[in-house]
């Protein structure tokens, strides 16, 4: 039997936990520093450790025993840890810092890309400030400017006139809004298309897909208002058919991990690819992350048959190319509620009402922002909840799924009443 650990503490940390404690393989799941869902988990337990507490990490994962680590969000993987667990003999699952630059570093992947002729945004990488605004005189908007490294999402920013161009590199550049991620600006070619997201596990030169998602990243009702980190994903995303599907992995996801490999950095974990697709169907890299999405692992999970544990331990053994992950053929889909002010300021604290009324087999309530307070379960982040629901079709899960949300309450409480509303017309 199996002692396992999830690193993070988000709704993705919530649904690996719960994933992996349903494996028959597995007799305890420890989650660092996990939330109130993980807490109320049964066979789940939480550990008092911050995700960038490396040494605390690696001091627990020996004291319990455990046989194998599961790290969720990417500062972590991109500062090394799983290095540090391997130098430590414990087991880890994810990308060692080198291979997790393609998250970490814009610019390391731009031309990553471009020496494995793999398709993507015409881009440059600017240190000075004047040569970034003379690129910009020179080019046709809109552009879109990133700061190189990890930003937490909002490091990127979409300029339509040269103006904007111009006070986005005085951000990024010259007033160092992001601090050191922001020590390189890349400039890219705005891509047009419809976005999906497309999450792997890969091991070497062996991948394995997993069941296609799309998430909501727009704050507001039609895809308006500010990015968020996600607002709602369902799986399977009709969009990418079979096709679009062996086109992503011939013309992206091999070419990636195989020129990982012959640069002396195989991956290993699950990989996932940020695609823009354009009207004739060709897929685009946006960026790469270097762990499962959140809110993808959500409904994704909810849809997995297969044993979690046993693809982790076939991904770290090199027995990935024989894995087949069975899927519900259901379609699952989840909505994220969030606190109010959410992506900006928001309050927390605030006691959290009818979980217990949820009751349905179909769905199930991940946590993200929460935690246990006087035996309540009240908010402590933006994201606080994603509720998923399965259903046999878009439609029936997207009902399942706000009727529970319907039970579920606290002051101030929101979500987009539109998860799922590409699918529904596709
Ligand atoms: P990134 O973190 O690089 O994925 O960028 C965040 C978001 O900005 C993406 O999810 C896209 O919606 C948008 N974006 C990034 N790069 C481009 C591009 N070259 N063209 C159009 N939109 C982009
Ligand atoms: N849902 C987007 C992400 O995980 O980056």
């Amino acid at each position: 039997m199996m002692r396992v650990l999830v690193i993070g503490n988000g709704g993705r940390e919530h649904a690996l936990a719960w994933k992996l404690s349903a494996s028959p393989q597995v007799e305890r799941v420890f989650v660092a520093p996990g939330n109130a869902g993980t807490s109320l988990e049964p066979g789940v337990e939480n550990l008092p450790i911050a995700a960038d507490d490396t040494d605390g990490l690696i001091h627990a994962a020996q004291t319990h025993s455990v046989d194998l680590t599961v790290v969720g969000p990417e500062a972590p993987l991109v500062d090394g840890i799983v290095d540090r667990f391997e130098e430590a003999g414990l087991a880890c699952f994810g990308p060692r810092a080198g291979p997790a630059q393609l998250e970490g570093s814009k610019s390391f992947t731009k031309a990553f890309l471009d020496r494995h002729a793999i398709p993507t945004a015409a881009w440059q990488a600017f240190t000075d400030p004047d040569a970034a605004r003379e690129y910009i005189e020179g080019h046709d908007l809109p552009l879109v400017l990133k700061a190189d490294g990890l930003a937490a999402g909002k490091g990127v920013i979409i300029a339509t006139n040269h103006k904007e161009a111009l006070a986005a590199v005085d951000q990024i550049l010259v007033d160092q809004r992001f601090g050191r991620a922001g020590q390189r600006l890349v400039i890219e070619e705005f891509l047009e298309g419809e976005e999906i997201s497309f999450i792997c596990v890969a091991s070497g030169t062996e991948v394995v897909a997993l069941a296609t998602s799309q998430d909501h990243k727009a704050r507001e009702a039609g895809d308006r208002g500010p990015n968020t980190g996600g607002m709602g994903a369902y799986s399977p995303a009709p969009r990418v058919d079979a096709k679009l599907h062996q086109r992503i992995m011939d013309e992206v996801i091999h070419p990636t991990v195989q020129g990982l490999v012959k640069e002396g950095m195989p991956y290993l974990g699950f990989l996932y690819a940020g695609l823009m697709i354009d009207h004739r169907g060709n897929p685009k890299v946006l960026e790469y992350n270097c762990r499962f999405g959140d809110p993808e692992t959500q409904p994704i999970l909810m849809r997995m048959q297969s044993d979690l544990a046993a693809l982790c331990q076939a991904a770290l053994s090199g027995r990935l190319a024989r894995f087949e992950i069975d899927w519900d053929a259901r379609f699952a889909l989840g909505v994220v509620m969030v606190a109010d002010g959410y992506p900006g300021d928001y309050p927390r604290g605030d006691k959290i009402r009818g979980l217990d009324q949820v009751r349905s087999d179909a769905v199930k309530v991940f946590h993200a922002g929460t935690r246990s307070e006087a035996g309540e379960v009240v908010t402590d982040g933006g994201r606080v909840l994603c509720v998923t629901a399965l259903g046999e079709t878009v439609g029936a899960a997207q009902r399942t799924a706000y009727s529970a949300v319907g039970e579920i309450d606290w002051k101030g409480a929101d979500w987009r009443p539109d998860i799922g509303w590409r699918a529904l017309n596709d």
